[in-house]
Formats: C-alpha cells, sequence, structure tokens
C-alpha cells in the first residue's frame, strides 16, 4: 500500500484558475485550453484526466492580489493575463468531485485572505462534500496589493506573516480537531437529537492576532484537518514547514539533493526536534514535463515552447514574487545586497547553490520556473523522476505547458513506464486523500493538531466541563 512504501511516487498536477500560470505566454496556443478557465468544463475534463492517470490530486495555485512590481505598475501583468484575472480556486472544487471518485484536491489560500473562523467552516463543509479529498497550500501571501486590497496597511514583515500563520493555524486546529468529540453527532431521529450539546465545545481563542469564540459550526468532517500542504523555503519558512506542513512544495535540484543540502534535508531535521517522524513530511518537487515519442520530438516541441514564451511575464511574474523590480535593478550587482519581503527562500537557495559573491541579480531574473522544462521520451523522464526519488523526493507537482495537453502526454506516455516499474499507484484504495499518502485519515498526536485534540481530551477528562477546552 502507497501508505507503508515510501519510495510508492505520487503525482500531482499543478494548476491555478487563471488564463497563464507558470509557462507564460503559452496560453495563445491553439491546443490549450487556459482561456477556458472560467467555466467548469475544462476543469471537469482534467479532473476525469488525472484520475484515470492515477494522480493523487489537482493542486491549485492563487494570489490575492496583482504582481506589480516589474517597471513598477501591474501594466505587463494585466496585459499578458499573468495571474491575473484569477478566480476563486476553491469554487471549482465540488464540481470537479462531482466527477471523479478519487483525486484529491490541493487548493491555496493565504492566511492574510479569510478569517480563521470562516476558513474552517468552507474547508469543512468542502471536506464532508468530497469525502475528505480536501488538501489546503498554506501560504502567507507576498504581494503588497494583495495587503492593501485587505484592509492591511502595509504587507506584515516576512517573518511576521509566519507568526502569524502559526497563530492561524491554532485557530483552525482548535475548531477542526478540539471542538466537537469524536461521538457528538447522534443523528438519533427516535429520540430526536441530531447533536449531544455537551459534546460540542466553544474554544474562547484569545490571541495576538485572531480572537475566535467557537463552537466550529461544522460536524467533524472525514479528515478533520485537511491535508497540509506548504510551499515556502525560507529558514522562518522551513521552521514553519517543520512544525505544520505534512506536504512540502519544493524546487531543488538534483546537486542540491545528492549532497543532502537545501530544503528536503532541513526540514526533515528541524521536523525531528518537534517530535516529528522524518517521514511525516512528504516532498513534492515541481517539474515541468514536456515529453515526445522520441526525443527529437520532445526537444521539438520543447523548442516550439521556449519561442512562444513571454519573456516580459515571465519578468513580471517572478519581480512580483521576490519583490524587487528587476528592470530597475543592475544585472550584476551581486545577489547578496537583495533586500524583498516576498519569497525570500528563492533567493536564498539561488545563494546556497553557488559560492559566496559570485551571484548576481542577472542569475536572479534566469532563476524562473518559466520554460525549465525536463524533456524527453517516456523512458528517460521516468528516469528522471525515478532519479529524484532516490534522492529523497516523495512526489511531483507537474507544471503545464498546455493543459490538459502536458498531463495527457505524461499520463498516456510516462505513468505506465512509472506503473511497470512499481514506482506509482496503479489504483486507489477508496479512502481519505490523507489515509492514501500517510496510512491514517487523521493527523497523528505528534503533529500540532494532535497535541490539540490530545489536550482537549485531557481537560474535558480532568472534569473541567464548562471551562474552554481549547485554549492555548
Ligand atoms: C513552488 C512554490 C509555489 C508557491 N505557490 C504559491 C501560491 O500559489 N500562492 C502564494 O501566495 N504563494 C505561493 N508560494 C509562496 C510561498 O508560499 C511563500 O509564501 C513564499 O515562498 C515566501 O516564503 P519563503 O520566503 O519562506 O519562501 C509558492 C512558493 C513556491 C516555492
Amino acid at each position: 500500500m502507497a501508505a507503508t512504501e515510501p519510495k510508492r511516487l505520487s503525482l500531482n498536477a499543478f494548476s491555478m484558475n487563471c488564463v497563464s500560470h507558470i509557462n507564460q505566454g503559452l496560453w495563445v496556443r491553439e491546443d490549450t485550453r487556459n482561456i477556458e478557465y472560467r467555466t467548469l468544463a475544462p476543469w471537469m475534463e482534467l479532473a476525469k484526466i488525472l484520475e484515470a492517470g492515477c494522480f493523487d490530486a489537482l493542486f491549485l495555485a492563487d494570489v490575492v492580489g496583482l504582481y506589480d512590481a516589474y517597471r513598477g505598475g501591474p501594466e505587463v501583468s494585466i496585459r499578458e493575463g499573468m495571474q491575473v484575472p484569477v478566480n476563486d480556486p476553491m469554487l471549482l472544487i465540488p464540481a470537479m468531485a462531482t466527477v471523479t471518485e478519487h483525486l484529491g484536491f490541493a487548493f491555496t489560500s493565504s492566511i492574510l485572505q479569510t478569517h480563521p473562523f470562516t476558513f474552517a467552516r468552507q474547508v469543512s463543509t468542502l471536506d464532508h462534500l468530497t469525502g475528505g479529498r480536501v488538501g489546503w497550500n498554506i501560504v502567507t501571501s507576498y504581494l503588497p496589493n494583495a495587503a492593501a486590497s485587505l484592509g492591511l496597511k502595509d504587507l506584515p514583515g516576512h517573518d511576521e506573516r509566519y507568526d502569524m500563520a502559526d497563530e492561524y493555524l491554532e485557530v483552525l486546529y482548535k475548531l477542526w480537531e478540539a471542538s466537537w468529540e469524536e461521538d457528538a453527532v447522534l443523528a438519533d431521529k427516535a429520540h430526536r437529537i441530531y447533536a449531544d450539546p455537551d459534546k460540542v465545545h466553544r474554544i474562547d481563542h484569545v490571541g495576538r492576532y485572531y480572537e475566535v469564540a467557537g463552537p466550529h459550526l461544522c460536524e467533524p468532517s472525514p479528515q478533520r484537518t485537511p491535508l497540509l500542504f506548504q510551499a515556502g523555503s525560507s529558514p522562518r519558512g522551513r521552521e514553519f514547514a517543520a512544525r505544520h506542513a505534512e506536504c512540502a512544495f519544493v524546487l531543488s535540484s538534483r546537486r542540491q539533493l545528492a549532497a543532502g543540502k537545501g530544503p528536503v534535508a532541513d526540514i526533515r531535521a528541524r521536523a525531528a526536534r518537534y517530535g516529528r517522524n522524518p517521514d511525516d513530511i512528504r516532498f513534492y518537487q515541481g517539474l515541468s514535463p514536456v515529453v515526445g515519442g522520441t526525443e527529437a520530438e520532445a526537444k521539438a516541441k520543447a523548442a516550439e515552447y521556449l519561442e512562444q514564451l513571454s519573456t516580459e511575464a515571465a519578468l513580471a511574474h517572478l519581480c512580483g514574487s521576490v519583490g524587487v523590480d528587476l528592470g530597475a535593478i543592475d544585472p550584476d550587482r551581486p545577489l547578496e545586497t537583495f533586500d524583498g519581503n516576498g519569497m525570500t527562500g528563492v533567493v536564498k537557495g539561488l545563494l546556497d547553490s553557488a559560492p559566496p559573491g559570485t551571484r548576481t541579480f542577472r542569475d536572479l531574473a534566469k532563476a524562473n520556473m518559466a520554460g525549465q522544462f525536463v524533456v524527453g521520451t517516456p523512458e528517460q523522464l521516468a528516469d528522471t523522476l525515478a532519479e529524484f526519488g532516490s534522492l529523497g523526493i516523495d512526489g511531483f507537482n507537474l507544471v503545464y505547458a498546455t493543459t490538459p495537453g502536458t498531463f495527457v502526454d505524461f499520463i498516456d506516455g510516462v505513468v505506465p513506464v512509472l506503473q511497470q516499474r512499481g514506482l506509482v499507484r496503479t489504483d486507489y484504495e477508496p479512502v481519505p486523500l490523507r489515509e492514501r499518502l500517510f496510512g491514517t485519515p487523521r493527523l497523528p498526536d505528534r503533529h500540532p493538531a494532535g497535541q490539540t485534540r490530545i489536550e482537549a481530551a485531557r481537560r474535558r477528562a480532568a472534569g473541567r466541563a464548562g471551562q474552554p477546552i481549547a485554549q492555548g
């Protein structure tokens, strides 16, 4: 079973409810459905394709602001459809769940965008509706325009956003794990008792950023807490991942992995300090596959994509992500002088991968997911994925060039090879998403969510009924 075989690799498709996600500019091609993003048809088709290909999940990115750092404004982003317009990812999920049975749905939501009480209810609702197939990519936002639109004067500082996220999760764990006891719901028609009031508790959280009385408005869903994804890789981001994440989205090089450097080894080591097991976190490498029947065919396809990529939109993406206007900085300036409030993990990764004093802003401009294709025949791609697996990677978030074309090519060509090698699943167990990946539908006791659950039960057992039971 996948849950007990860590080297069984997991496949996710990476997408976003917008026109142009990562490989900027390719939306203009005839063989891609990007511009239909605002209708249900392409999403339902994609979900069915991914389930036929035995993918574990569709992973949906999101932002809640404009990328407006490049050239001092959002014009390039808007013109190029670069992550704007962008529709809400959560609202796609019920439709896709209707046409699938097993596929998981991991969506992104920023801790700045929704109050945790409301967010807890939205997620529990989705977990109920999908039978426990929901994952959440926890992000803290890096776009100042998002903060400005959400009523904050400034984007809080990089590390403070993670402090806020820690408390946001504390509130959520109390609502999801400790507010409703396991046997609170009776649904007893004969006695007209739906739920036992003695087993539904307020949380009375009072913290630095949030005050939430509770109780949670939803009864326990199959997973209670959704499967937790995270993607930050700065030192503070890694600390956050080590504490909370079950799945971490990384962009590592094989050289970095082989040397035991970079986020994977570091986050596993940090997790141990929180009393978690190294296998409690699965690492998903981002890869952008281009598959061809022959190597020459694959290379020709990739060359065509590279020709059509928009450099301007890719720069608008990168500048917004790191929070600096690369168009206004001398490209030969040492990268050590970087001072931004966005994705600092990207910059740190670059600095760590070369001797001190050798990286420049030119390297940063080149370090972009767009166009970083892994090109080859199905066997060559399977070799690459297997190599990542042998270096400690547990799964992949596959980035598309065309949608659903990239996924169709991968599923028709690479998945059968991986299946023959026993590296990916050939069918699904009918269990919630977390159980499929980790063997249990609920978070273990050693995770902070589990600790919240245990602490609440301890207080109840100590006969402190009537008092707030999940106070941190
Ligand atoms: C591969 C990858 C995917 C990400 N996806 C999103 C996303 O969809 N939405 C978002 O707001 N942030 C996203 N982020 C940003 C991170 O969640 C994090 O907030 C950011 O990297 C800053 O943290 P750091 O400096 O610790 O890396 C992503 C980051 C990476 C590396």
